[in-house]
């Protein structure tokens, strides 16, 4: 089992990320780091302002709502993927989506739909999608491996919650893992791990790098069944 106490301490973590840099990253890409984390705090203070707005966020809400009908064939009308390997959408922190939008757009991220259609919102459409589907409420997809429940437990509270949240509801930029389909979580690590080219994320690589296939399924498993 591995041990992750070392992303507890951030002195620890940035020698990983060096290390991890130098194989995956070029340095202009490494250096778009520390922009990264100020533009995602920029975007926490605008939906805190927006959310403090009761008719103001529920006005974004419904013209988020507007701009979502061809999504909901592939997400779910109600924010559960209704397609494999398709994240469910509902519940997600909106300052998580927001970013996901720009990563799409600018090529950090790579699928030929999602490419294409994040490149046709405006900055007010992403931020009002995001608060659209971070009302709705996600349920656990269920799936995976039984067996490995457990030992995904250990792993996710082990290696993950730093980031994510003791119970994987995201928390600031990070990602809402609970309730994730499985097919989707799995397919995801896979990419950080095996740097594929269609995820570029150096925090998430360095962690991915230490996890075998089982610890994969065992993860994936527990995330997807939990609520
Ligand atoms: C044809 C199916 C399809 C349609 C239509 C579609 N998506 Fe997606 N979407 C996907 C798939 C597949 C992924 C996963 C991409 C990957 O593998 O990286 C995705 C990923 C995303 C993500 C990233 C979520 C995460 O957890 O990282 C967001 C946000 C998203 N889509 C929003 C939308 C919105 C908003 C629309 C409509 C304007 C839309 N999608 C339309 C299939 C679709
Ligand atoms: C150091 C912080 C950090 C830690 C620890 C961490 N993550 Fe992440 N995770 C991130 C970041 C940042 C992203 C967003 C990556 C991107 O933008 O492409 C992310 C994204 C993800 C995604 C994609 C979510 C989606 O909806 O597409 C998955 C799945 C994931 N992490 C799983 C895990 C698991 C499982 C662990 C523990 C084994 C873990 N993470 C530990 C920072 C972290």
């Amino acid at each position: 089992m591995l041990n992750m106490d070392l992303f507890k301490h951030p002195g620890l973590l940035l020698l990983i990320i060096a290390s991890v840099s130098t194989l995956t990253m070029s340095p202009t890409m490494a250096s778009t780091m520390e922009e990264d984390l100020s533009l995602r705090s920029a975007l926490e203070q605008r939906i805190a302002t927006i959310t403090k707005d009761p008719a103001l966020h529920k006005k974004m809400i419904r013209e988020g709502r507007d701009r979502t009908v061809l999504c909901n064939t592939c997400h779910g009308k109600d924010g559960m993927a209704i397609r494999p390997l398709t994240p469910n959408l509902a519940g997600q922190n909106p300052v998580y989506i927001v970013d996901q939008f720009q990563r799409f757009g600018d090529g950090r991220r790579n699928e030929y739909l999602m490419s294409s259609l994040a490149k046709t919102f405006s900055e007010e459409d992403k931020i009002k999608i995001a608060l659209y589907y971070s009302e709705m409420k996600m349920l656990s997809s269920g799936g995976g491996n039984a067996a490995l429940l457990q030992e995904g437990e250990k792993l996710f509270k082990e290696a993950c919650i730093s980031c994510h949240g003791q119970d994987g509801r995201g928390q600031e930029g990070y990602a809402r893992l609970a309730g994730q389909r499985y097919d989707y979580v799995v397919k995801m690590l896979k990419e950080f791990r095996d740097r594929t080219g269609k995820r570029i994320n150096v925090w998430m690589t360095s962690v991915a790098i230490r996890l075998s296939d089982k610890d994969i399924e065992a993860v994936s498993t527990y995330l997807a069944n939990l609520k």
